[in-house]
Order: structure tokens, then sequence, then C-alpha cells
């Protein structure tokens, strides 16, 4: 009698308990699912499946630009990424990462704590947001200023010697398909046709200046082919969501990560022939001059947060490569490297040497 008088109160004891617990998990289940609704953009994006607390980053690979480009078949342009505990909306599209990269909601930094800690809490020029960045770019965009900078370097020439010392090695990183790699047996005509350009313009003694450029299409359209074919920085840098954004029919939360997959937009079938191959006549009109195909390009990126560096950067490509293939010629001298390259924050080309002729 008294043992079963001691079971009756047990069971409804456990009874009790197991509705807490029952109710305790399904109050529990609602905060969570509330929370991932405010803070989660993955909601209301196609992806691919994730695994929890890593993400995606077992899955992106050595190449995660190569990757999340042919993720685009499945997905389409727009996709959500999770980098860790960072999660990302990825753009697949060159068009609209110009539109996305255009919106100033779209044009804060990540707040990553590792650049807090190492950037006088984000006041440098890449890391910065908000009103900062607004206001250094109103200094860059000074006009005064710029062409203060651009008309002092402008005179500056370079010794031929000096250009081949010290921008060798970098030539090599940035302009594998002209020094031989790779391209060189199935291209062999790319070199001869750029100093036979910068011969019959410049001769073979002066020194090119940045007003010659225009003077010198197909180079030009070397540079362009070399930047689109490399894409230095393929994933761009990363930008923040200021504030919740609509973004073609998607919600893109506050502080969600927007990345632009610039190799995507430079190996786009439907805007490139045969992206693949390396062909700088692809910028050229049948009059040899420039077609305008250059929009299209976008090594430095576009938008509120282009490069900034931009000008300058493809102002000295010009003088020291023009520099150097004028005076000499350059051969591959060991085994070519794969055509993939080394991704560090850039893209570079695995070391090779080369053999330098002096014409
Ligand atoms: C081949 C050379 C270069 C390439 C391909 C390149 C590419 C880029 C890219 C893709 C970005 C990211 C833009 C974005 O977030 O949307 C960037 C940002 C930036 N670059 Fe360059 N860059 C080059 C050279 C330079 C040089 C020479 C300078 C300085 C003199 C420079 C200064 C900057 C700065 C300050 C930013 C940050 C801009 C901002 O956050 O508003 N870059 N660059």
């Amino acid at each position: 009698m008294q043992v079963t008088s001691y079971t009756g109160s047990n069971s409804a004891t456990m009874i009790v308990w197991t509705l807490a617990v029952f109710l305790l998990f399904l109050s529990l289940l609602k905060i969570v699912q509330k929370k991932l609704s405010a803070s989660d953009t993955s909601k209301s994006l196609p992806g691919p499946w994730k695994l929890p607390l890593v993400g995606h980053l077992p899955f992106l690979g050595f190449f995660p630009h190569e990757t999340i480009f042919k993720w685009k078949e499945k997905y389409g342009p727009i996709i959500f990424i999770q980098f860790g505990s960072y999660p990302a909306v990825v753009i697949n599209d060159g068009a609209l990462i110009k539109a996305a990269f255009n919106m100033p909601s779209l044009a804060g930094r990540p707040k990553i704590k590792l650049l807090d800690e190492t950037t006088l809490n984000r006041s440098g020029f890449a890391t910065s947001d908000g009103p900062i960045a607004k206001e250094l770019r109103i200094v860059d965009d000074d006009d005064g200023y710029r062409r203060f900078v651009e008309d002092n370097v402008e005179s500056a020439t370079l010794p031929p010697l000096l250009a081949l010392t010290v921008f060798l090695p970098k030539l090599a990183d940035w302009f594998p398909e002209l020094t031989g790699y790779k391209q060189r047996i199935d291209y062999p005509e790319v070199q001869e046709k750029a100093v036979e350009e910068i011969h019959t313009t410049l001769g073979t003694n002066g020194f090119p200046r940045y007003s010659d450029r225009a003077n010198l299409p197909y180079c030009e359209a070397l540079f362009q082919e070399t930047l689109r074919k490399t894409t230095v920085v393929p994933l761009s840098l990363p930008h923040r969501a200021l504030e919740d954004t609509k973004f073609q029919g998607y919600l893109i939360k506050k502080d969600t990560m927007v990345m632009g997959n610039l190799y995507a937009a430079h190996n786009d079938p439907k805007v490139w022939t045969d992206p693949e191959s390396f062909n700088p006549e692809r910028f050229l009109d049948s009059n040899g001059k420039l077609n305008n195909m250059e929009a299209f390009v976008m090594s430095f990126s576009t938008g509120k947060r282009k490069c900034i560096g931009e000008n300058l950067a493809r102002n000295q490509m010009f003088l020291f490569v023009v520099s150097i293939l004028q005076n000499y010629r350059l051969e591959a001298a060991t085994q070519l490297p794969s055509g993939r390259g080394v991704l560090g924050l850039t893209q570079a080309c695995e070391s090779f040497q080369v053999r330098v002729y002096r014409r």
C-alpha cells in the first residue's frame, strides 16, 4: 500500500517535470528563432548547405573565388555564405556588384576585432566606415590635390635598368602572360606587338610619360587584359551593410558582410567571349582603338569604396612595363607554373625565372 502511494506521487512529479522541460524547450526555441530571423540574412537568400560554427569555410577550397563562382550555376548571382562566424552576401555578377557597391548603405567595412586593434579603431582609409570614410574620400576627391600629385610624378622619368631591377619581380607576378608564363606558347606575338607599338610611337630611346598612354592603345589593351585575367584582388575587400538594405528583392540585414566576386565579373561568358583565353585584342576595335570594353574591367573594384590608388597604379604600371619592353626582350627560363597563381590577400604568380635580353 505504501509502495503504491509512493509510485503515484513519483509519476505526478515526473509529468510536471516533463511538462516544465517541454515548455522551457519551446520558449528557448522561440527565442532562438526570433534572434535568427532578426540577425540572419541567410533566411532570404539562396546558398549551399553549411555546417554549424564553421559555416561554409571547409567547402571553399584554396581558391574561394573559383568555388563561389561555380556555385553561381546552382544558386544564382547573389548567394549567402557564412565565413566562420561572419555572415556574408556574395555577388557573382559585374553589373550587380556595380549596383550594390554604389549604394551608400552597403559602403561600410566589416567590424572585425583584429582590425579595430591594429588600425587605431579603424581610422585608416581602407578600414574606416560611416562619417570617417566619407570625410577621407572628400579629401581624396579634391581635384587640386590629385592634379598636384599627378603633375609632379608625371615629370619623373625612369632609367630602364632601374625599372628592370625594381619592377621585374612584380612584373612576373602581374604580367605572367607577357613574360612568357603559360601563354607564351599560345600567344607568342603579344610581347612583339606591344614592342612594335612602343618603338613606332616613342622610338627606341625616348622615355615614356603618362601622357603617352593615350597614344599606345595596344599597350593599354594589354594592361586591361592582364588586369582582367589576373584579377589581383579576386574577392575585392569586404563591405558591410550600414543598415537593413533591400537589394534585388533580398533583405540584407545591418552588419552583414557584402562581397563582390571580381573574378566572376571577369570570367562571365555573357560579357567576355572565351574568358579563359588571354587576348588583349578583345579591348580593341577594327581600327586598333579602344572599344570601351575596359568599362567592364573592375580589378580596382567599383562604387563608393573603389580603390583610391587606381590612377597611380595604372600610371606606374605603364611607366615600368613600357620602359622595360622598349629596351629588353623577356623570355621564360624555367618550367612555367600553373595558371592559377598563389592566393593571399592578393593573387600572385608562383615564382619562375625570366631570361632578359637587351634589344
Ligand atoms: C594593381 C594595383 C591595385 C589593385 C588591383 C587594387 C585593388 C583594390 C581593391 C579591389 C580595393 C577594394 C575596393 C572596395 O572595397 O570596393 C582597393 C581598395 C583600396 N586601395 Fe587599392 N589596388 C591597387 C593599388 C593601390 C595603390 C597603389 C594604392 C595607394 C597608393 C591603393 C590604395 C587603396 C586604398 C586606400 C583602398 C581602400 C579604399 C576604401 O576603403 O575606401 N591601392 N584596392
